[in-house]
């Protein structure tokens, strides 16, 4: 009964919300799993430092079954281009081939309002990210730059299969509820007619003959074009349950859908592939809150929480997000700046801690 987690904090406040994560993880599991986390470096300070932001040893570790899945914490990427860096975390899902990218978002079970409570599974590999840029320069002197868009069926479907089956899971655990769990597809098809089309088709074919009649039979679909998706977004968010998109989609609205709940600091994610699971939280290094023990670690939390779900201890991940949604609703005195309060990451960690 072991257990081994990689923990790659890599810059600015990653060093920070990894390690709470890190003692949440210890706190929850019981003391007869033997756990063992492995220390990875990446990240852009460490390129500074050495010329490599990526360490081998990184990728093999997480490559090499030793470890049963790992954490991220957050990387610093300078806009402007530097000469033989790219981002670590790109680097290691493209590596590791973990094709879907899981945000849930959000709101804590008692807070008052309406409750949020939706999945965004976004696409991790292809459309326009696949980074297939030119420029041309016209007659007239002026230039032309072009980006090619790549939405294969392989990974619409993978992606799709990962969609409806996350809310196949949902519907087991909401036993009670009237409705079936609903899959809404998002694209722009009505545009473009070949890859949003192919992406639609395939999502439609998953939804009808995917899981052997599983997925009809236990979920439903609807599909929304991605800016009529943002307005509804915003006025009615507690009726998405799960959401699957091509990856610049999914990338927007997710973050877009993060405003929803409060603040970059409480929303996590999971990259997830076939044989790999990084947990991941959606913010970035912070470079402006960086080293002053304020970093709001709730998001890193809830990625531990999915990374443990995700490796099969979902009693245990439960009670995590129990513990986070009793800070989040009656704690408000104890949380970070960036949700208003005046507290820390060190006791924003403990409350959690309390609460196991
Ligand atoms: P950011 O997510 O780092 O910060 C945006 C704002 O949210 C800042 O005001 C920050 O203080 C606040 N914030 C973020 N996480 C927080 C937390 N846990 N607690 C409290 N406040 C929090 O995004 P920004 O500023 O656009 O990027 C900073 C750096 O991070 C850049 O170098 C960027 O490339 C990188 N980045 C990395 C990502 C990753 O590792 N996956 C994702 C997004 C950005
Ligand atoms: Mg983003």
């Amino acid at each position: 009964n072991a257990l081994t987690i990689g923990l790659i904090p890599a810059d600015g406040i990653g060093r920070e919300v990894i390690p709470a994560a890190s003692r949440v993880i210890e706190a929850v599991l019981p003391s007869s799993v033997k756990l063992n986390f492995v220390h990875l470096d990446a990240g852009f300070e460490l390129f500074q430092k050495t010329g490599v932001a990526l360490p081998e040893a990184t990728v093999k570790a997480c490559l090499d079954g030793s470890l049963d899945g790992a954490m991220f914490g957050s990387v610093s990427s300078p806009s402007h281009k530097v000469e033989g860096y790219s981002s670590p975390i790109v680097a290691l899902r493209k590596k590791l081939d973990l094709y879907a990218n899981v945000r849930p978002v959000v709101t804590p079970v008692g807070a008052s309002g309406k409750a949020i409570d939706m999945v965004i599974v976004r696409e991790n590999t292809e459309c326009l990210y696949i980074k297939s840029e030119k420029i041309e320069k016209n007659a007239d002197g002026t230039r032309t730059a072009y980006a090619t868009r790549k939405i294969s069926e392989t990974a619409s479907r993978r992606i799709a299969t990962m969609a409806f089956n996350i809310a196949l899971k949902r519907g087991q655990v909401r036993q009670n509820s009237a409705s079936l769990p609903l899959v809404t597809v998002v694209h722009k098809s009505n545009v473009l007619s070949i890859t949003d089309g192919l992406f639609r088709e395939v999502c439609l074919d998953v939804f009808k003959n995917g899981a052997e009649g599983a997925f009809a039979a236990k979920t439903r679909m609807d599909e929304q074009l991605v800016d009529s998706m943002v307005y509804r977004l915003f006025r009615e968010p507690h009726k998405f349950d799960v959401c699957v998109a091509p990856n610049l989609y999914g990338d927007i609205i997710s973050d877009g859908a993060a405003a929803l709940v409060g603040s970059l600091g409480v929303v996590a994610s999971a990259n997830v592939g076939d044989t790999f699971c990084i947990g991941e939280p959606v913010h970035g290094s912070a470079p402006d809150i960086a080293g002053k023990g304020i970093a709001n670690p709730i998001a890193s939390i809830r990625s531990a929480s999915m990374l443990l779900s995700h490796l099969g201890w979902n009693a245990e991940a439960a009670r995590m997000d129990a513990a986070v949604d009793k800070v989040l609703v009656e704690h408000a005195d104890l949380l970070t700046p960036d949700l208003g309060g005046k507290g820390t990451t060190d006791g924003v960690t403990a409350a959690v801690l309390k609460y196991l």
